[in-house]
């Protein structure tokens, strides 16, 4: 190679790093661009976020949050309830790219598979025993039975669950790096909305009476 043909080549090397260093901070919320911004949900314009309220009017009361204080009532068909702290129940999180939930189990309840397109996930259990589990975009299935105390971690987008294996209840928290990371549910996103049952039964290669069994259970 002739020096300047290695000069262009450790050039374009260069500039390659340079481009793809910034792409780390875009993996979650962007970052804020001043002390906070309490959301105003009630704002008529939609932006990346929500507006912030005016400074003039936030207090104390927009940085705490007392909705994990109350058990959440697993009487549901996953005997599973799940209690979101995020921007739109705690507006104090907008653009600070973080939230959590409490996710309450009955015995045998799951938290059915499901995936946050814009955050990773962290979790601790707190009481109980749950099976956590996270499957790959190759298919490949992780999983581990935790109990009071075990700490796990969901990659992006991918489909997890937990299911309590324990006799008694279960409760975990989890968080995220997102404000909004927002869970596909497999199971109501392909059951419970209008997909035509042909996309359905072609997909599960089953009859339509399968499918509108496993939809009714979704109530549609
Ligand atoms: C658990 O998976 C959660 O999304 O809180
Ligand atoms: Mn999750």
């Amino acid at each position: 190679m002739s020096a300047m043909a290695s000069l262009l080549f450790h050039l374009l090397c260069c500039l390659t790093v340079f481009w793809l260093l910034p792409l780390p901070s875009h993996s979650a919320d962007p970052d804020p661009l001043q002390d906070f911004c309490v959301a105003n949900l009630s704002a008529s314009i939609s932006v990346n976020g929500f507006p912030c309220k005016p400074a003039s009017g936030v207090t104390s009361d927009d940085f705490f949050f007392d909705g994990f204080t109350q058990e959440g009532n697993t009487t549901n068909a996953f005997a599973s309830f799940l209690t979101p702290g995020n921007v739109l129940s705690f507006p104090g999180l907008n653009t600070l790219g973080i939230s959590m939930n409490r996710v309450d189990f009955a015995p045998g309840g799951i938290n059915p598979p499901h995936s946050h397109p814009r955050a990773s996930e962290v979790g601790v259990v707190i009481e109980g025993k749950l099976l956590v589990g996270f499957v790959t975009t190759n298919n490949v299935y992780y999983s581990k039975v935790l109990t009071a105390g075990h700490m796990f971690a969901i990659p992006r987008g991918l489909v997890h669950f937990q299911l309590n294996v324990g006799d008694g209840k279960a409760l975990a928290y989890t968080a995220f790096n997102s404000h909004l990371p927002g869970a596909a549910i497999v199971p109501l996103n392909l059951f419970a909305s209008s997909i035509p049952n042909e996309v359905l039964t072609k997909t599960f290669q089953v009859d339509a009476d399968l499918i509108n069994t496993i939809k009714s259970k979704f109530g549609s």
